[in-house]
């Protein structure tokens, strides 16, 4: 059979190792897919054409508009990031009667339920799996590998940059800045890195990670999002006393009230897995009703593992050519029609643990002051942690531990606690999770 040919959009980090593993392993994904995969028309601006092989076989422009209309294309992969042009090339490719493969989370989670409605209509597929969590397979071990549960909650940590970062911070004390630059050049971080360091990218893979578990619309307006840039030295240091360890989490959660979706940083016992997840790497916990927690760990971003993942869709899409529309799997891993309302929570209904940083004056009274409020607000308090003044009659560092409380709850009891004239400055605050099965 004549091989597939397929357009490109994008031959930088991504777009280079894609091109790369699919001709070194050209052979091995042939007998996979049924078929050959060739890369016949590339659309780049910038690119080093000593990393990337193959080129002289294909047809390299640099308007990408060009390859989404090349009839002799039938999958475009779209691998220039960001909302425009991207929404338009992949929703022209789409009318083209094209199949589009996308590693591009920031468009999915903002633009997906239009660009699917716009696939379902003109019966072709979107494929993302790229999209989230780099080379892990995680949206195929969600969609249809658990597709017998009822999933209860997903928590990931889903920024390779991020996770890089805050592990940099902790074990070799290096600043972050320096970090960022190095993640920055090894090609993992966003175009825009405040993308990473800001949760932005977290939620947009978040937001696709939510819908695909409790078959929901795309809903990226009403995730909460806290980035890495305010976790203090400080804070790694006493989670790390007390048996935790900071990382920033996605968390997906179905409970009677609604959906949660929120990005922040998280407190997380040490002895779980997902604790000891570092650098790069990224991993998903999800917990099904019958499978109970299943772990998925590996690379979250660079050249040849988000590479995998592309390809990987690129043979899906490749056997499915010849099956009918509404015999594939659905984008969303539900029927179109079967996507439920059920309310994405706000932030403050939010039920957590937290671990709270005051620093108080060195008095007697002030812990009963604090122990006071919250005890008013029914917040049970787990652990104290008082802080050696530096001086004679200095302030203290307080650490407390809480158990679950509503998010409305404590900002308010924390916002009395910081009229306190003991209590110097603002209250920081994090969120725990313990993440038992
Ligand atoms: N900037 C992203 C990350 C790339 O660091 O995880 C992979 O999506």
């Amino acid at each position: 059979m004549e091989p597939v040919k397929v357009g490109i959009l994008g031959l930088g980090t991504v777009g280079g190792g894609t091109v790369n593993v699919l001709i070194r392993n050209a052979e091995e994904i042939a007998r996979r897919a049924g078929r050959g995969i060739l890369i016949t028309h590339a659309a780049a601006r910038e690119y080093d054409p000593r990393a990337i092989r193959g080129l002289d076989n294909m047809l390299v422009t640099e308007d990408a508009f060009e390859v989404v209309d090349d009839p002799a294309v039938a999958i475009v992969i779209e691998l220039i990031g960001g909302y425009s042009p991207a929404k338009e090339l992949v929703l022209r490719a789409i009318a083209n009667g094209k199949h589009v493969v996308t590693a591009n989370k920031a468009l999915i989670a903002l633009h997906g339920n239009e660009i699917f409605s716009a696939a379902q209509r003109k019966g072709v597929t979107v494929a993302f799996e790229a999209a989230v969590a780099g080379g892990i397979p995680i949206i195929k071990a969600m969609r249809e590998g658990l597709a017998a549960n009822r999933i209860e909650w997903v928590a990931g940590i889903i920024n390779g940059t991020g996770n890089f970062i805050l592990s940099e911070m902790r074990d070799k004390g290096r600043a972050f800045t320096e970090v960022l630059a190095e993640a920055q050049s090894l090609g993992y971080a966003e175009a825009d890195p405040t993308f990473d360091v800001e949760g932005i990218d977290a939620a947009h893979k978040l937001t696709i990670l939510g819908s695909i578990a409790f078959g929901i619309p795309l809903q990226f307006d009403r995730t909460y999002i806290e980035g890495i840039t305010q976790v203090e030295p400080q804070d790694v240091v006493h989670a790390e006393v007390l048996g935790y360890r900071i990382k920033h989490l996605g968390i997906a959660r179905k409970t009677a009230q609604g959906v949660e979706l929120r990005v922040h940083p998280t407190l997380i016992p040490e002895r779980r897995l997902i604790a000891n997840v570092d650098g790069v790497m990224n991993a998903v916990l999800v917990k099904g009703d019958a499978v109970g927690p299943t772990l998925y760990y590996g690379a979250g971003a660079g050249s040849e593992p988000t590479a995998s993942a592309v390809v990987a869709d690129l043979v899906d899409v490749v056997r499915a050519l010849t099956t009918d529309p509404e015999n594939r799997v659905p984008h969303l891993a539900f029927q179109p029609g079967e996507l439920s309302n059920v309310p994405v929570l706000p932030i403050d209904e939010v039920r957590t643990a937290f671990y709270l940083r005051l620093r108080v004056v060195d008095e007697p009274g002030v812990m009963a002051e604090i122990a006071g409020i919250l005890g008013q607000a029914r917040i049970s308090i787990e652990a104290i942690q008082q802080k050696e003044p530096t001086r004679e009659g200095g302030e203290i560092a307080l650490i407390l531990l809480t158990r679950q409380v509503r998010e409305g709850d404590m900002k308010e009891a924390i916002a009395k606690i910081e009229q306190l004239d003991s209590v110097k400055g603002q209250v920081v605050r994090i969120r725990v999770e313990h993440l038992s099965g």
